[in-house]
């Protein structure tokens, strides 16, 4: 199977570092059409019929967001593009970044014109920093180009913390606060960043913008399933042959991305959407990726047969317990909750209610918090007790037995 490249189409081929390379490859078409023959609504509405869902991994309509924000009230209006790109296994924004920054400055610049925006940022992962100086190049020979007229894009770096992903939480950040996220509503694109009406989107969702605008609504749509349209990056890592980042159509199967593609031949588990995504095992490898199934932001990681189910679990949690902003209770206190019996279970001292107190504290949590971070918390842990209990038990008995022995 071969890939799909059309939001990567430039990456490996234009050089990063000098835009006549990207206006050889029609580069800024996009803007100039949108800019002169397309009012701010006709732009907002072809983005809407294009059925473009964010790529962040929560999949709201990109154009349905879009109109909230230029609709809303105000003339001063914000656009962020979040290329914070903090999940476990995702590093697909990182080579959009690297390799064709201009694409996502040409979407940053239609995005700003349709919802009426005179300052963007793009608030950088701080572990990104090494990128800083080829945005910025990138910027600087937009603004020489006369692409930029108007509008005003500031390059913010991060500092390294997952839950500055999340929007509101973004936005604090990027207002000098501490980040954590906010309650829901207002919703930014009301009420956003410094109060103003916001549209926060990821980086693989602005750059798929000058594609959409250059060939259309209909292109775009004839691509994919039914509720997702068009193509979606994918970044495989863990135990595969061929590790990297895969652009196909929505609705391909896991199996020809780990497999065909990524060279998976032993697989365990894979997980899907990061840390705070589904925990599958393999047979699940014939499931279409998309919205209405599984995806998130794209992150793929396969496990083989020698990895302990326990300890993947027991490293996600891990993970997501150190991330908790701590602002919310549930998300503060139970993801510490599921960090302590995964590491008693994984050190062999696990006890007979360890799989029902963690079903329950991730039942409460999914419920519970105030954002995403909370609640997807809940996911790897629902996941391996639904598809992996044995190895639960297994351990579970393996302990009891070793403490019966040590009287
Ligand atoms: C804990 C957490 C971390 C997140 N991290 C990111 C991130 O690094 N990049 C991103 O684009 N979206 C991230 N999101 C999703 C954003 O909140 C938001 O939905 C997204 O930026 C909207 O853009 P989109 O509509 O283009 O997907 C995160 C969400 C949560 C709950």
């Amino acid at each position: 199977m071969a890939e799909s490249r059309i939001i990567l189409k430039n990456c490996e081929v234009i050089d990063p570092a000098d835009i006549g390379t990207y206006i050889e490859k029609d580069g800024f078409k996009a803007l100039e059409k949108a800019r002169t023959s397309m009012s701010q609504e006709s732009v907002i509405d072809e983005v809407k019929s294009s059925g473009l869902r964010g790529r962040g991994g929560a999949g709201f309509p990109c154009g349905v967001k879009w109109e909230l924000a230029a609709n809303a009230d105000g003339s001063e209006k914000y656009l962020i593009c979040n290329a914070d790109e903090g999940e476990m296994g995702t590093f697909k924004d990182r080579y959009l970044l690297e390799y064709d920054p201009f694409s996502l400055i040409e979407g940053i610049a239609i995005a700003a014109y349709a919802i009426g925006a005179v300052k963007a940022y793009i608030y950088l992962r701080g572990e990104y920093r090494y990128l800083l100086s080829t945005i910025r190049g990138a910027i600087g020979q937009a603004v020489e180009k006369g692409y930029l007229d108007g509008l005003d894009i500031v390059l913010q770096e991060g500092a390294g913390a997952y839950i500055c992903g999340e929007e509101t939480a973004l936005m604090n950040s990027l207002e000098g606060k501490r980040g954590e996220a906010r309650f829901k509503p207002p919703f930014p694109p009301v009420s956003g960043l410094f109060e103003k009406p916001t549209i926060i989107n990821n980086v693989e969702t602005l750059a798929a913008i000058p594609r959409i605008i250059l060939n259309g609504a209909e292109w775009f749509s004839n691509i994919g399933t039914e509720k997702s349209k068009g193509t979606k990056i994918f970044s495989v890592s863990g135990d595969v042959s061929r590790p990297g980042i895969y652009e196909l159509p929505m609705g391909s199967s896991l199996k020809q991305l780990v497999v065909d593609l990524a060279g998976a031949t032993d697989i365990k588990i894979i997980q899907v959407g990061g840390a705070a995504g589904r925990l599958l095992p393999y047979n699940w490898l014939d499931t279409a990726l998309s919205f209405e199934t599984v995806l998130g932001a794209g992150a793929v990681t396969v496990f083989d047969s020698s990895r302990d189910m326990i300890d993947v679990v027991f490293k996600t949690i891990e993970f997501l317990a150190e991330e908790s902003c701590g602002l919310c209770t549930p998300c503060r206190e139970g993801s510490q909750v599921l960090f302590e019996i995964l590491e008693r279970l994984r050190n062999g001292e696990g006890e007979q209610q360890d799989t029902d107190v963690l079903e329950d504290v991730a039942n409460t949590m999914a419920e519970a918090s105030l954002c995403g971070l909370g609640q997807g918390t809940a996911v790897p842990v629902l996941d391996s007790l639904n598809f992996f209990k044995q190895d639960y038990k297994n351990r579970i008995e393996q302990s009891l037995y070793i403490k019966s022995l040590l009287g």
